[in-house]
């Protein structure tokens, strides 16, 4: 395998680990990289991995990256468990716009996960039930042992899972009101902004920091901004990406247009 060429440094301004790849195709590779190390870690260790998975656009090749190697017997998710993020409220399962499906076309169908492993907010959960339905997503990634390795993109408002700016560092699972820029980010998928749900069920922002190791990543120019905010200043309730550099062990990964707003590739050094 050649190896990524990459920039990993800690400038004085940057808060949090941040890896810079040429590429997005570049990203892709390394992280599948990681997460395949992840798992054949934790597998060995405690028998079991227990991955914290993303959606939207950003991972999409990661998982296709996934789906190659576990296809050329270089990874098995036979113990794998897995619990992602977040899902629209209220969604059906079977709607093409819910995250269950997105999950089983771009990964979950494509390899050897057993079903009864996966785990994802229930979009169906009647209003009244929700407090206890977050009460329990919470429990079962505690009964499986926490989250070894959580996966990340990053909103353009800093949202990290649904957690919109405001979001408080001590935020759980839970039911929340999604912003008119993440719906309108959601637009040309529903066809009308008008056709994205209101409103979201999102592990928080404390769930996500009990996970061992985290992955952030980020792809685009129309990323920059927000990056450079996540990665250069202190932690905000405004930006919830901000919290990462609370953990031990959180790495940011950014191609070269996610990047160009960082303070060490925008002196041009
Ligand atoms: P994207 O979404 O990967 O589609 O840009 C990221 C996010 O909103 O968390």
């Amino acid at each position: 395998m050649t190896a990524i060429p990459s920039i990993e440094r800690s400038p004085d301004r940057e808060r949090i680990r941040t890896i810079v790849v040429p590429d997005h195709d570049d990203l892709a590779r390394l992280v599948a990289e990681r997460i395949v190390a992840a798992v054949r870690r934790a597998t060995a260790e405690r028998g079991r991995c227990v991955l914290g998975l993303a959606t939207g656009h950003t991972p999409l090749r990661t998982y296709r990256e996934l789906v190659s190697r576990c296809r050329a017997g270089a990874v098995s998710f036979a113990q794998v468990v897995t619990f992602n993020l977040d899902e629209y409220w209220p969604m059906a399962p079977d709607n093409p716009h819910s995250y269950l499906r997105y999950m089983w076309d771009n990964l979950f169908a494509h390899v050897d996960v057993e079903p009864g492993n996966v785990h994802i907010p229930a979009g169906d959960t009647p209003r009244e039930h929700l407090a206890a339905a977050c009460a329990a997503y919470e429990h079962a990634i505690r009964e499986a042992g926490g989250i070894d390795f959580q996966l990340l993109g990053i909103g353009k408002d800093g949202h990290i899972g649904f957690n919109e700016p405001g979001s408080a560092g001590d935020s759980r699972t839970r039911l929340v009101a999604l912003q008119a820029g993440t719906r309108r980010s959601a637009a040309s998928e529903f066809g009308g902004e008008d056709q994205v749900p209101r409103e979201a069920i999102t592990m928080g922002i404390a769930t996500i920091l009990e996970a061992r190791e985290i992955a952030l990543l980020a792809t685009g120019g129309h990323k920059a901004v927000i990056v450079r905010r996540a990665v250069e200043s202190e932690p905000t309730p405004g930006v919830a990406a901000t919290f990462l550099q609370r953990h031990a062990n959180a790495t940011v990964y950014l191609d070269g247009a996610a990047a160009s707003g960082l303070t060490r590739l925008a002196r041009g050094g």
